[in-house]
């Protein structure tokens, strides 16, 4: 699974966010080497990422955020907290970084982090190309290496949230927010992962799969990359006991009329099902 963004507003050439920290070490396990699933998405996200650039340049040059395979905007569902200005904020897995970008346009101090170089380097080029510069680490999001508490916003749009283990990117998250700190975080929705073929032809509304034991997929055109979903009761679960209170569950409805490039969705099916939803948590205040 994966995502398409689309627009065409003028860039804000303008603007210079001074890089607030910058380390690029790709962390290791104690055994000296990366999880089977890290290894396999950075070898395919390696691969990948040429395909990934024109949507990623189209991405940075918008005004408006726009989320997810349908491009829905942000107006409608408002999932970045309205005033970004001067918050500590990191996106995990952020691949091309224009949900970095549109961060930083806002005021945020960002840092994207991503297992890819490849990935990485479209995000650099399009950092010089725009004139808008945060910090960009090559490393793994369950493992970042970055202090606790260091910041008040982790989000993530088909990045660490269903590329990463979630228990081990969610308590990872956890650790990295302050207490107050808001998660937000985008994945294909549950429903639509029962159905979803592993073909990538359109889903019908036949169920393929089952929803208890969710948790590690590999799909069979997925090229060796592992992708990680999760029932609601076993992220509602994960989350509070990582120190987080949901605050939101949103599952994203396309309007009418909207497009996707993506090949295993239908706009009929995403009208009658949420493809996409995003969970909003809060750390808890000690
Ligand atoms: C679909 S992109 C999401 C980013 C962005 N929204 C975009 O579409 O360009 C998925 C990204 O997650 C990254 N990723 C996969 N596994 C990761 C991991 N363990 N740690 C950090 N990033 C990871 C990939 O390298 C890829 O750039």
């Amino acid at each position: 699974m994966g995502l398409s963004a689309t627009g065409t507003a003028a860039p804000d050439s303008s603007l210079i966010v001074e890089p607030r920290m910058g380390q690029d070490k790709m962390p290791l396990q104690e055994d000296g080497g990366l999880p089977d699933h890290v290894r396999r998405n950075q070898a395919a996200w390696d691969r990948w990422a040429p395909n990934w650039a024109d949507s990623g340049r189209r991405a940075w040059a918008q005004e408006e955020p726009t989320w997810g395979i349908w491009s829905i905007p942000e107006s409608e569902v408002h999932l970045m907290p309205a005033n970004l200005r001067g918050l500590d904020a990191i996106e995990l897995g952020c691949g091309t970084a224009y949900v970095s970008s549109w961060l930083a346009k806002k005021g945020a101090r960002v840092t994207g982090i991503d297992n890819s170089e490849a990935q990485l380097k479209t995000a650099r080029a399009l950092q010089e190309q725009h004139g808008v510069s945060f910090p960009l680490i090559h490393c793994n999001a369950e493992r970042v290496p970055l202090p606790d508490a260091s910041f008040d916003l982790a989000i993530s749009e088909y990045g660490a949230s269903i590329w990463c283990d979630p228990h081990k990117w969610i308590p990872e998250a956890s650790r990295l927010l302050r207490p107050g700190g808001l998660l937000v975080f985008l994945v294909n929705g549950a429903i639509f992962v029962l159905c979803m073929n592993d073909n990538e032809e359109p889903a019908t509304s036949q169920l393929q799969r089952d929803y208890f034991g969710m948790h590690r997929f590999e799909f069979l055109d997925g090229d060796g990359s592992v992708e990680f979903h999760l029932g609601h009761g076993d992220w509602i679960r994960l989350l509070r006991s990582s120190g987080f209170e949901v605050q939101d569950l949103k599952e994203l409805r396309p309007a009418l009329g909207s497009y996707t490039s993506m090949p295993y969705v239908s706009l009929e099916w995403a009208r009658r099902w949420p493809s996409e939803e995003v969970w909003i948590a809060k750390k808890r205040l000690e």
